[in-house]
């Protein structure tokens, strides 16, 4: 099984993508980007990163841009002192700002409001002042429990403003993932609603912090915003935010902490056991955010409308609704509800009412648009879409391209981001306007960051060879540890490449024969067949760029000749005729694969279902397809944000034409 593949690769690089699309002339010329930025970097790194801080207000100016004596603990921007808050929010009114639009909220029932700096001022304001009647103070811990909803916001930057770390649990999560995520970090108070919209309907948030709460003492308080109006059971912890937070002073005095203050601790999955909780600190995070969101996405804050379709539960909505667009005076779009709730093109409407120009979401979305079809986006003025992102897995080229002719409107540059919980902020991108971008690849590395593909040995790989990601130099947002846990930071991202001192990002990846890098996928999603490490990201944008089908994914399960063999579900399109799923149209899509990467890559076995088992924030969950695809009785489903998937995908099994 760990047999090594041939040239000492760690992954054979299989799938070769030759479009690219060059930037307009005008685009360059008016980006924020310009090629002399990666030079400037290069030069000089720390001079370069100490440029970016200068970005923010510090109260007091640092005396060194990086200490990593300590490391893997690095402490960026040392002696320096900022207020995250202030420099999100009041310094922008201070400068003139005040009128213009930070949010534009858009509930999901159709309700609106349109939120200006000063008044998001006033807000975050009033919520430190009332967290702080609740005897919150520096360092204290506080878990936020709520849909998309401005009170969310706001209680992030009256823990930012009070020095407080906040620890946002995405709302979907039950109440045992909630109870174990306080009980972690031993949080004070909680933050949530009496009840969030989805689809349509409201439904109770706060029976789950109840349950949450009532097994974890270190909660003193919580404080409940009024969503819904639904009826709510109540205690003595329990504080209503309107009859709290309405009252109180909207003057509050911000105090400058050390650029290393704990800012937030958000909770990631590894691949076992207990989730852990990343710790960011401040000025190096808000300088990386702030200098991303600046060039990554082309952002001018007097004209563009940028929307970021994340929840604020997952850390792109920390880094790109919250800290990188606010400290940027970014006018926003942030959405409450469902991407079909009313119907299907409830984000294009979005886009054209707002007249957004910058839109990042994530390719599991674009795959769903994907399938519900092309006429939908097509009836909606999208002409104000100017750049846009995509985040959080690889993007298979064909949805690529299909985001870009069908809500780029054939120009618009596409940025795929790569980055994770731990990275704070984005590392490997193309920058639009300076790179020509190539569908499916994140191409480069940000000026100022290193990031290498190097084999089992921690050697770079060859232009066209394949093998780990690794970031090779500390960076501004890098966590700063797993809270409480020293040893299982270092173990997870530190020992694997220990004696170079590189960190493991956990992905595999590539370069093509330019040298730009291709995600493929988390190492644990990588398959091992005949001695050749193919990656399911690879075979999965094979299957997909077949015309019948709509979503696909890939798992290795254990063979006795082959070592592993290739099982794929495969989601077909609505449009696909009622015999796609049988014995020809199989052969068909087995042929498609060898042909697009080579008959090694030839799936022992495909499965057509109609759902695909995801967790809540849109990753496959592939151990779960592993169980049916060694006929393992079903594993932990509580992740899902549908558990009912699995029984759906074990009873189309069931009906026998699936099998090839
Ligand atoms: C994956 C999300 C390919 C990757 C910001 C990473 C990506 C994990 C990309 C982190 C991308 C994220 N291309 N893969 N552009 N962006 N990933 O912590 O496997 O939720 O390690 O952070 O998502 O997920 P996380």
């Amino acid at each position: 099984m760990t047999q090594s593949p041939g040239q000492g690769q760690a992954l054979d690089n299989l799938l070769t993508e030759s479009r690219t699309f060059p930037p307009s002339d005008e685009f360059a010329a008016q980006a924020n980007a310009q090629p002399e930025l990666y030079e400037e970097a290069k030069a000089d790194r720390e001079a370069f990163w100490a440029k970016q801080a200068e970005r923010l207000h510090w109260d007091t100016k640092w005396t060194q841009v990086l200490d990593w004596s300590d490391a893997p603990f690095a402490k960026w921007f040392v002696g320096g002192k900022l207020n995250v808050a202030y420099n999100c929010v009041d310094r922008h009114v201070e400068s003139g700002h005040g009128d213009q639009v930070a949010i534009h909220w858009e509930g999901e029932p159709g309700d609106s409001r349109a939120i200006t700096y000063a008044e998001l001022q006033r807000e975050v304001c009033k919520a430190a002042n009332a967290l702080k009647s609740l005897g919150i103070g520096a360092e204290d811990r506080v878990a936020i429990y709520m849909p998309m909803v401005p009170e969310a916001i706001f209680s992030m930057l009256a823990c930012a403003r009070l020095g407080a770390m906040h620890s946002v649990v995405f709302g979907g999560f039950s109440a045992e993932a909630l109870r174990t995520r306080i009980e972690d970090s031993s949080c004070k108070l909680v933050i949530t609603t009496d009840g969030q919209f989805r689809r349509g309907n409201p439904f109770p948030l706060k029976p789950a912090v109840d349950e949450a709460v009532a097994a974890a003492p270190s909660v003193e308080k919580v404080l409940v915003v009024r969503r819904t109006g639904s009826e709510v059971a109540w205690s003595d912890k329990d504080v209503w935010w309107h009859e709290l937070v309405d009252g109180q002073s909207d003057v509050h005095t911000p105090e400058a902490f050390d650029s290393e203050h704990p800012l937030f601790i958000l909770y990631t999955s590894g691949t076992t056991g207990k989730p852990k909780g990343i710790l960011h600190t401040s000025g190096g995070y808000l300088t990386q955010a702030s200098y991303t969101q600046h060039y990554v996405f082309d952002l001018k804050p007097d004209t563009d409308v940028y929307w970021c379709t994340a929840d604020i539960g997952w850390v792109t909505g920390h880094s790109y609704i919250v800290y990188g667009p606010l400290s940027n005076r970014v006018t926003q779009v942030v959405y409450e509800g469902t991407p079909n709730t009313p119907h299907e093109g409830r984000h294009w409407e979005i886009v054209q009412k707002y007249g957004v120009s910058i839109y990042y979401t994530a390719p599991t979305l674009i795959r769903t648009f994907m399938k519900w079809g092309a006429d939908i986006p097509a009836k909606y003025d999208l002409s104000s879409l100017r750049v846009l992102g995509s985040v959080g897995e690889p993007i298979n080229p064909e949805a690529w391209i299909w985001y870009r002719e069908n809500v780029g409107g054939g120009k618009a540059p596409i940025v795929d981001t790569w980055w994770q919980t731990e990275t704070g902020a984005i590392m490997i991108s193309p920058l639009p306007g300076v790179i020509s971008t190539k569908p499916g690849s994140a191409q480069q590395p940000l000026p100022g960051i290193g990031a290498k593909v190097v084999n089992d040995e921690g050697v770079e790989v060859p232009h066209g060879g394949g093998g780990y990601l690794v970031l090779d130099e500390p960076w501004p947002s890098m966590l700063r540890g797993i809270w409480g846990d020293e040893e299982r930071y270092r173990d997870t991202y530190w020992s694997r490449f220990g004696e170079q001192g590189f960190y493991f990002a956990g992905d595999g990846a590539k370069y093509d024969a330019d040298g730009d890098i291709w995600l493929l996928g988390r190492v644990d999603d990588v398959m091992n067949v005949s001695g050749h490490r193919i990656s399911t990201t690879e075979v999965e944008s094979a299957l997909v760029s077949h015309p019948t089908v709509a979503e696909a994914a890939v798992v290795g399960a254990s063979d006795a000749t082959t070592g592993q063999g290739i099982v794929a579900f495969v989601i077909l399109r609505g449009g696909a005729g009622s015999d796609a799923g049988g014995a020809e149209a199989i052969k068909a899509l087995r042929d498609h694969v060898a042909k697009e990467i080579g008959p090694i890559a030839k799936p022992r076995q495909i499965m057509v279902v109609p759902e695909l088992p995801k967790t809540r924030s849109g990753k496959i969950m592939r151990r779960l397809l592993r169980d049916v695809a060694e006929n393992r009785a079903v594993g932990d489903v509580t992740t899902l944000a549908d558990s009912s998937v699995m029984d759906l995908i074990s009873a189309g099994l069931q009906s026998g034409k699936s099998e090839d």
